[in-house]
């Protein structure tokens, strides 16, 4: 039987390669393109008859990329691919998952509804599930999630054998309870009031009897950085050592990054999710183990 096809969307070629190499899968060729008048065109330079075709596409910034991702799962289908399945390190469209304000959509619900409908199956890390409890609650195909956790408690005792992990907010909780657990360091999580999109306000952290060790705040998603900025700034304002930051998905919108730094970030640490000269931690072979998962016979 021939192996699976890895194929990269735009600006996911690492990616691609990553799972390709760790999958034992063959690259295929994918070519997308502009039009001059911005419309879309697309054409897969290898055969698809009867391959199960692996598409690479992290969904940072999705509404200039899932357009591209619908044809290229469409004509996968129309090439009599045997299976169409989808690896996006970073899932987009979880935080709005439910009506806040009268007349609002409810975005998460729509996309999966989206991206059911054009694959057989979705492999992500850590997505951003909060009011609905897990991808089964919007997603109608099979779903696989790879925890970043493992790696982060990893790196955190090679480089931050002392620390203290300090989630910013509740939803924050899950991923810092379980790194903790696995690194073997205490943690505590604050409170969050989310004011607007780019401000919020914390809750002042509780570091009695911790004071010694090294802050370390945890997030799965950094974006405009006010959240962790001001965790950051109450950190500063109780006297504690420089802390440092890391991230599961670094989308990082505008200035985000040197936000973070000229706030008091000793180190801004991320997974590859999202492509990022924060990236310190590679998902890849992570992901293709799930992806092997799904394709075993
Ligand atoms: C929200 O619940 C997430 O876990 C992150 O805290 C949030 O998305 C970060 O956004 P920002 O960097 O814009 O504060």
């Amino acid at each position: 039987m021939n192996p699976p096809l890895v194929c990269a969307l735009p600006g996911n070629a690492a990616l691609a390669g990553g799972l390709a190499g760790a999958l034992g899968a063959e690259l295929g060729g994918l070519e997308v393109r502009q039009f001059p008048d911005g419309e879309t065109y697309l054409r897969y330079h290898t055969a698809l008859a009867g391959r199960a075709v692996v598409l690479a596409c992290t969904l940072d910034r999705p509404d200039d990329k899932v357009l591209a991702l619908l044809y290229a799962a469409a004509t996968a289908r129309d090439l009599g691919a045997a299976r169409v399945g989808l690896v996006c390190p970073y899932l987009a469209y979880l935080r709005q998952d439910r009506r806040f304000r009268d007349g609002e959509a409810v975005t998460s619900v729509h996309f999966a509804k989206l991206l059911s409908g054009a694959l057989d199956f979705l492999v992500t890390v850590d997505p951003h599930l909060h009011r609905h409890a897990s991808l089964d609650a919007v997603y109608t195909i099979p779903t696989r999630v790879v925890p970043a956790a493992p790696l982060i408690a990893h790196w955190l005792t090679r480089e931050v054998p002392d620390a203290l992990l300090i989630g910013p907010d509740a939803e924050s909780a899950q991923w810092v309870s379980r790194i903790a657990a696995q690194a073997g360091v205490p943690y505590r999580v604050l409170e969050k009031q989310r004011l607007g999109d780019r401000s919020v306000r914390v809750s002042v952290p509780d570091l009695r009897g911790l004071e010694d060790r090294t802050p370390v705040l945890v997030d799965d998603i950094v974006s405009t950085g006010a959240t962790l900025i001001a965790a950051l700034a109450q950190l500063r304002d109780l006297g504690a050592r420089p802390p440092q930051c890391v991230a599961v998905h670094a989308l990082f919108a505008g200035t985000a990054h040197a936000d973070l730094l000229a706030a008091g970030a000793a180190r801004v640490v991320t997974t590859n999710t999202v492509p990022h000269p924060s990236n310190a931690l590679d998902v890849h072979a992570a992901l293709a183990g799930a992806v092997a998962g799904l394709l075993a016979p």
